[in-house]
């Protein structure tokens, strides 16, 4: 019953109401599979990969891991027809053709097929390398059938990158929403339940906390997606009239993930895991807790709204970082950018760690992406050395050393490093 009444929901209001064409230069990290291989494996897969975005909703998630993936093989799921035919006319946009079940591209050799299915009810579709499922798994009545649907998907070698709401981060709007279940009086009765939704937020006493939470969601969805979505009707019932939500604390995710077969492997936003950085007093007490008892702690300090986390099949500790070897040959993840400002050129590896890059370094990272195929960091040098004859070698392999360290690029080696 809780299945049929969410599948209203997103029938009714598929989500992200994003425009067609909206945001299409963002490029978020967790679209890159082969990052999330190099990062949690230190693999870097050569062969075209299969993909499946769990819960895809109007294909925002897909079109950008078609871009950053143009080789693979797509499958993009939800259980909204209306979200899918969103999602078809994103990719009809973005220059994408149907044949049959599947959709092309004339510049990728990648495909897409579109599916309408239960994330708690799959049929077989074979073993996937990267599942990509963000927003959905929180939503699902049952949510360790969908988990358990998701790792038997996962191939033996394969990744999954699942983004579910951090629980502390919800109080208050679980808050609101309890307060609209109490008021509404046909849940069925969509427009009954906005009505009251958008008066509550409206006509509460200036400053009440309900009202200062709205404005402060609609502003950092706003920053992020647009206002479009920010003061959208599917915003509205997605977060506050929302169906079926569940809200867990880091720990209880983490035992969630085992029971279904998942091995938690790496934080896509590492950096803000680490207690210490919110604790300065305390630090060599914090030294001696585990990484999980870490984690858990900095769960508790401060406000994270997302567990966005990189998962494996079975328990790998990730291996250490290769040192650097000039003939070693450099990949560069699709999702970094270079980016101007304040006068400077600077990387952002988009979880937490940036860096400035003088004249040279900024030629270095641009001739690197340039590169059709992986070169050597030796080769790369020779080319800074030949528009840079003055510039320091020292200089340069420092560069190299902190590209490599903070995960700015990534090295080909034919297999884990264990
Ligand atoms: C909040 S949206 C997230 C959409 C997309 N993943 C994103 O990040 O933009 C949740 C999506 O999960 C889908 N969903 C909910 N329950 C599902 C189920 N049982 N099986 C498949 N998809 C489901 C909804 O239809 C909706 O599109």
């Amino acid at each position: 019953m809780q299945t049929a009444a969410l599948k209203d929901q997103y029938e009714n209001f598929p989500f992200p109401p994003l425009q067609i064409g909206a945001l299409a230069h963002v490029a978020p990290p967790p679209a890159d599979a082969r990052f999330a291989c190099w990062y949690t494996r230190r693999q870097w897969p050569l062969n075209p990969l299969r993909i499946l975005d769990a819960g895809c909703g109007t294909g925002f998630s897909t079109l950008k891991l078609s871009e950053a993936n143009p080789d693979a093989q797509i499958v993009a799921l939800d259980i909204s027809q209306n979200a899918l035919q969103i999602a078809g006319q994103r990719l009809a946009a973005a220059g994408w053709l149907q044949h049959g079940k599947h959709w092309q591209h004339p510049q990728h050799s990648g495909q897409i097929a579109l599916l309408q299915a239960d994330l708690q009810a799959l049929p077989d579709l074979g073993h996937f390398d990267y599942l990509h499922c963000s927003g959905v798994i929180h939503h699902l009545p049952d949510p360790l059938r969908g988990l358990r649907h998701l790792r038997r998907s996962l191939s033996d070698q394969g990744v999954a990158y699942l983004m579910v709401y951090a629980g502390a981060s919800r109080q208050m709007i679980a808050q609101i929403q309890q307060v609209l279940q109490l008021l509404w009086r046909d849940p069925t009765d969509w427009r009954e339940g906005l009505m009251l939704c958008r008066s509550l937020l409206r006509d509460l006493p200036e400053g009440h906390p309900f009202q200062q939470h709205y404005q402060q969601a609609c502003q950092t969805v706003g920053e992020l997606l647009g206002p479009e979505v920010a003061y959208s009707d599917a915003f509205l019932v997605d977060t506050y009239l929302q169906r079926c939500e569940h809200r867990w604390s880091q720990p209880e995710w983490f035992t969630l993930l085992r029971q279904a077969g998942f091995a938690p492997a790496r934080w896509l936003d590492e950096s803000s895991w680490q207690p210490a950085q919110y604790l300065p007093g305390l630090p060599d007490y914090l030294q001696r807790l585990s990484p999980e008892a870490r984690w858990a702690l900095a769960d508790q300090l401060r406000p994270a709204q997302h567990f966005a986390l990189y998962v494996l099949p079975e328990a790998l500790s990730v291996p250490d970082l290769p040192t650097l070897q000039p003939d070693q040959a450099v990949c560069v993840p699709h999702f970094i950018q270079l980016q101007h400002r304040e006068e400077s050129h600077w990387l952002d590896n988009g979880r937490g760690q940036q860096l400035r890059l003088d004249t040279a370094c900024t030629f270095a990272w641009q001739h690197l992406k340039r590169q059709p195929a992986p070169i050597s960091w030796q080769s790369l040098w020779q080319a800074v050395q030949q528009a840079y004859p003055e510039y320091p070698a020292t200089e340069f392999w420092h560069f190299a050393r902190l590209l490599l360290q903070h995960e700015f690029v990534g090295l080909l080696v034919s297999k884990a490093l264990t």
